[in-house]
């Protein structure tokens, strides 16, 4: 089968000859691609900063986001039958006994960090015709949800994020978690860093949880994030043109910012106007850099006084995977044309080469397999 692979001991990205996979436990369900997303994770192994082969591969094959389609299940699987849509998910298990989060299917908190990752680390991805997983790393796609499940696993970022940050926020005994059916976030003011995917996506979450969206990104108006921003109800905001205190002033206490930026500065610049019993959500994963200035002393004292929580988010749950497949589709009735408007091409794998290794453009780019 043809499949798009990193050769990392000769830096060089390759189209592979990847044998077919076959079902090897009853448990089992066998797999074909349809669409596999491109993110800035792939793009970061093709300059093989990061990106392990399996154990004896010269080879990793890339993708992590992806949408497939069962050929073949099993005998002991239950929950798939051959033609229904399914959403992998990415990072498996630590072997170690004494790790709880793993051995309770909660590898997205793995304590020893020697879990693998399907297209990063260890495993092969999916960007390749065929694959084969075991039922437990699968979520069930509806098929009216065939062009948009191919972001669910960026999506499921968000959904992780903010359920954290309503474990953090049953803190705050006294508010509604639901005020007049409207949603947890009704009330609640939200400010997205970055207009990428993660960032839209997680602006679409946070508005359907019913929170007052502004979009902080760099580019200034008229732009086909501002765009989209505007079409789902979302404030955009340049950074270009507006400080963070400019921004504070427009929004009001600032309740939860979303980071999707991965950008160390402008985060811990926005940092300093997150408000009062407020929550800050990191998604970003920056390559290490040079030292930068930043103010340390106000953000503790933000941190403290103004009883601020900080909370990371990588990989998902099950529950976070089925979560992004639910919103998805709550996306898709409220914006059809943002939602779709997300994914700005879709390409033949002979276009592996420019989409990885080329100039970033678009938002979501996504390599068909069939
Ligand atoms: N936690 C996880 O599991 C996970 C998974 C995937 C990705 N990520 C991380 O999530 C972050 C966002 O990913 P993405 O794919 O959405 O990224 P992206 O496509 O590169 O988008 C980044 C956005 O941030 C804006 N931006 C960049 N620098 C800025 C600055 N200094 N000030 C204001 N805005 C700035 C960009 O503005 P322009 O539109 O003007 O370019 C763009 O809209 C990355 O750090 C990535 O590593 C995390
Ligand atoms: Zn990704
Ligand atoms: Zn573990």
């Amino acid at each position: 089968m043809k499949g798009v692979g990193v050769v990392p001991k000769q830096r060089a990205l390759a189209l592979v000859d990847h044998p077919e996979p076959s079902i090897t436990s009853d448990h089992q369900i066998k797999v074909r691609t349809l669409e596999v997303g491109i993110c800035g994770t792939d793009r970061e192994i093709c300059t093989f900063a990061y990106g392990r082969p399996p154990a004896g591969d010269e080879y990793l094959l890339l993708g992590h986001e992806c949408l497939g389609e069962v050929v073949e299940a099993g005998s002991s699987v239950t929950g798939f039958k051959p033609g229904d849509l399914v959403v992998p998910s990415v990072r498996r298990p630590c072997p170690h006994p004494e790790c709880r989060p793993c051995r309770e299917g909660r590898q997205d908190f793995c304590c020893t960090w020697e879990f693998t990752e399907r297209g990063i680390n260890q495993r092969h991805g999916f960007m390749t015709e065929l694959f084969v997983e075991e039922e437990a790393f699968l979520t069930p796609v509806p098929a009216h949800l065939r062009t948009l499940a191919v972001m669910a696993e960026p999506l499921t970022i968000a959904e992780k994020g903010l359920a954290q940050a309503w474990q953090v926020q049953k803190r705050l005994s006294w508010a509604d978690p639901n005020l007049n059916g409207l949603g947890r976030g009704q009330g609640r003011n939200a400010v997205v860093l970055g207009a990428g995917p993660i960032g839209l996506l997680g602006a679409m979450k946070l508005l359907i949880e019913g929170f007052r969206v502004f979009i902080y990104s760099r580019s200034p108006k008229p732009n086909f994030k501002a765009e989209i921003a505007a079409a789902i109800g979302a404030e955009y905001v340049s950074s270009k043109e507006v400080t963070p205190e400019g921004l504070a002033a427009m929004v009001g206490n600032i309740d939860l910012i979303y980071e999707a930026v991965g950008e160390g500065q402008v985060t811990f610049d926005v940092m300093r106007v997150l408000g009062i019993n407020g929550v800050y959500i990191f998604t970003g994963i920056p390559p290490e850099k040079d030292p930068i200035p930043v103010f340390a002393d106000t953000l503790m004292r933000n941190i403290t006084l103004k009883n601020q929580a900080v909370i990371g988010t990588v990989n998902a749950s099950p529950e976070a995977f089925a979560e992004a497949i639910h919103d998805l589709a709550e996306f898709q009735r409220r914006w059809p044309s943002a939602v779709n408007a997300l994914i700005t091409g879709r390409h033949s794998i002979d276009a592996h080469r420019e989409l990885l290794m080329g100039r970033a453009s678009g938002i979501k780019n996504v390599i068909r397999f069939n």
